[in-house]
């Protein structure tokens, strides 16, 4: 039985073992600029947790994603839309609600409890903050969300670059809603939106030179109908794209809560055959790719924050 009363933190080691390298110091003081504070599971949590899993899996029918799925984005970004309104400047306002409903994540191959609030939100949080680290260069002028709700991510370009334009895209017409009004209320003033559905792409949308793409958890919405969107990356040739999304091939079938994950990714028609798909068209000599990596973090039902770079040629 593992103990299961001792509150722990996060450090950066753990999230340099979960990344699988150093992180720069900007992406460490991001770390320790939050609380992190969780505890353990017992073996007895921890099977109960499985067991839900697995009863969900087997008896539930979570809603599937898809075209259908419109109408529920349109409202929950309405909710964080109306919050914007009813408060002055409040960025709290745009997080999203779906976030540590059951108060568990995974990290690092195992549950954790977390105690510290906005766990999950936070964890993912220093991932996007790793990307912009790492990947938004100075001399690009523009930076797109494809799929990107509440725009609460877009927001975080600012800690690496003050300068670059910053475009959200959904096909829900409430976040351009909630976009409009972050400009309004002079939360950020280069902030622009768009609407855009990626199961039929706007190809007048003319993606502005120097530019880099990327979307987090929204691209898991389309199942295996990802090619359109591709295409119309390959068109628009952005100098990078970057994707934290559930990758089913970067998980161990063979690992019992890899295998669950995958299970779910299923169960929910989330992300499918996207990066066999890129490496085909890496094979074509179409894209180069030069990340994709798991990293060990994710929410109870799913690891679904695994990382691809690439670049069309
Ligand atoms: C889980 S939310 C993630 C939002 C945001 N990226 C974030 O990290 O907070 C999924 C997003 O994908 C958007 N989405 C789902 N299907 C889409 C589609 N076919 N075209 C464009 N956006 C879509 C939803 O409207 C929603 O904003």
């Amino acid at each position: 039985m593992i103990k299961n009363k001792v509150t722990k933190k996060l450090t950066i080691k753990d999230f340099e073992m979960a990344l699988g390298e150093k992180l720069s110091k900007f992406v460490q003081d991001s770390i320790l600029s939050n609380e992190f504070k969780y505890k353990e599971l017992s073996e007895e949590q921890n099977n109960e947790l499985i067991l839900l899993i697995i009863k969900t899996l087997v008896e539930e029918n979570p809603v599937k994603t898809g075209d259908s799925r419109i109408n529920d984005w349109e409202i929950g970004w309405e909710e964080n839309l109306n919050l914007l309104k009813s408060k002055k400047l409040k960025i709290e306002s745009l997080i999203p609600k779906y976030f540590s409903k059951y108060n568990v994540v995974r990290f690092n191959g195992r549950f954790i409890q977390p105690i510290s609030e906005r766990f999950e939100k936070n964890t993912l949080s220093i991932l996007v903050d790793y990307i912009f680290d790492k990947y938004l260069e100075n001399n690009i002028d523009n930076i797109y969300e494809f799929g990107c709700g509440t725009a609460h991510n877009l927001l975080q370009v600012r800690k690496v670059n003050t300068e670059v334009n910053i475009w959200g895209l959904d096909w829900a017409k409430s976040s351009q809603k909630i976009i409009a009004l972050i400009n309004k209320k002079g939360i950020d003033k280069k902030i622009n939106s768009h609407n855009f559905n990626y199961f039929k792409p706007d190809i007048k949308f003319n993606l502005g030179k120097n530019s880099i793409i990327y979307t987090v958890a929204s691209l898991e919405q389309v199942g295996n109908r990802w090619e359109k969107f591709i295409n119309y990356l390959l068109l628009q040739k952005p100098k990078l794209c970057i994707h934290i999304e559930p990758i089913e091939e970067l998980l161990d079938k063979n690992i019992l809560l890899d295998y669950l994950s995958i299970k779910y990714f299923e169960k929910r028609n989330y992300l499918s055959g996207f990066l066999s798909g890129l490496k085909k068209l890496e094979k074509q000599n179409k894209i180069k790719i030069l990340k994709a990596d798991r990293n060990n973090i994710g929410s109870l039902f799913i690891e679904g924050y695994s990382i691809i770079v690439w670049q069309p040629i």
